[in-house]
């Protein structure tokens, strides 16, 4: 009930209309009855009346006054449909939505970025945001930006999304998926432009090459980390969540820890204990592994 975006602001005024006509109706029929049980109760010297006069008024009235609101119900409800959701042939997305098993990806096509799970827009533009899915269906839902809509296996759908107040935005998948799908979260970071562009410009950039990370990005591959994940310059998978700017981010899996040293380490020791059912494989890594692959990946600005 906190809208931040045009097209969230639509649906809740939508959603006010529906309340305060229902909210009305509610209280018509609670007055009436309460008024008509104190008065045709049954007391000493009370007659019954007979059945009500044929009223063609009454009847007209009972048949009249839903229809008139369903109709204009049904107008408000196109306007704001219409207002939501336009035309998206010829238009290059700004964002395409990828949702897997259990993280989104980020890629941002006019400008050759890919993020993960993090995702960063500019506050005040028309965007487009094409929303597919690599393996089961699932659902985009962050509620004070607007409306929900599902990633389906083999199609393109999209939203339109104009955030009007920077901040930080949380939402989760919205369809069940599997084993993990409570933890599928989604967090849109809506920066102001000039914000947005220093983002963007981090992430076009590689990361950088220091002699301490040369050891970790060598034991990344030797590990076959690669296969899974890209890390611009070194690896190129697409199973997994891009890593090349992974230090970047406030969280990992999704939401599920914050982006700290510890985090790491936990996960690279047994994934499938935090997150049972997670494709990451456990390579039961001693604990040298584990250091150096966490200060490289610590790098991944
Ligand atoms: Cu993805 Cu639920």
């Amino acid at each position: 009930m906190d809208p931040s975006s045009y097209q969230a602001r639509e649906i809740y005024r939508l959603t006010n209309y529906f309340f305060i006509t229902a909210a009305a109706i509610l209280l018509i029929v609670c007055v009436l009855t309460i008024l008509f049980l104190f008065k045709y109760r049954e007391r000493p010297g009370y007659k019954e009346q007979g059945g009500p006069a044929n009223s063609k008024m009454a009847e007209a009235a009972i048949v009249g006054v839903p229809l008139v609101l369903v109709l204009v119900f049904f107008v408000l409800t196109v306007q704001a449909m219409r207002n939501i959701e336009q035309p998206t042939a010829g238009r290059t997305p700004d964002i395409i939505v990828t949702g897997h098993q259990w993280w989104w990806q980020a890629a941002y096509p006019q400008v050759q970025v890919t993020a993960a799970n993090e995702i960063h827009l500019p506050v005040g533009r028309k965007l487009l945001i094409q929303l597919n899915s690599a393996d089961v269906i699932h659902d985009w839902w962050v509620p004070q930006l607007g409306n929900k809509m599902d990633l389906v296996p083999g199609r393109n759908n999209f939203i339109w999304l104009t955030v009007d107040k920077p901040g930080i935005y949380e939402g989760a998948c919205s369809e069940f998926c599997g084993q993990q799908h409570a933890w599928m979260r989604i967090k849109v970071f809506a920066d102001p432009p000039d914000e947005y562009a220093l983002w963007l410009k981090g992430q076009q950039a590689q990361p950088m090459a220091t002699p301490a990370s040369a050891e970790g990005a060598h034991l990344f591959q030797q590990l076959t980390c690669g296969k899974c994940h890209r890390i611009a310059g070194i690896t190129n998978g697409s199973a997994g969540p891009d890593l090349t700017h992974l230090a970047s981010r406030t969280t990992l899996l999704a939401g599920m820890l914050p982006n700290e040293s510890n985090s790491l380490k936990q996960w690279l020791t047994h994934p499938k204990k935090i997150k049972p059912g997670a494709y990451m494989p456990d390579f039961h890594l001693d604990t040298t592994s584990i250091n150096i692959l966490t200060e490289y990946l610590k790098q991944l600005q």
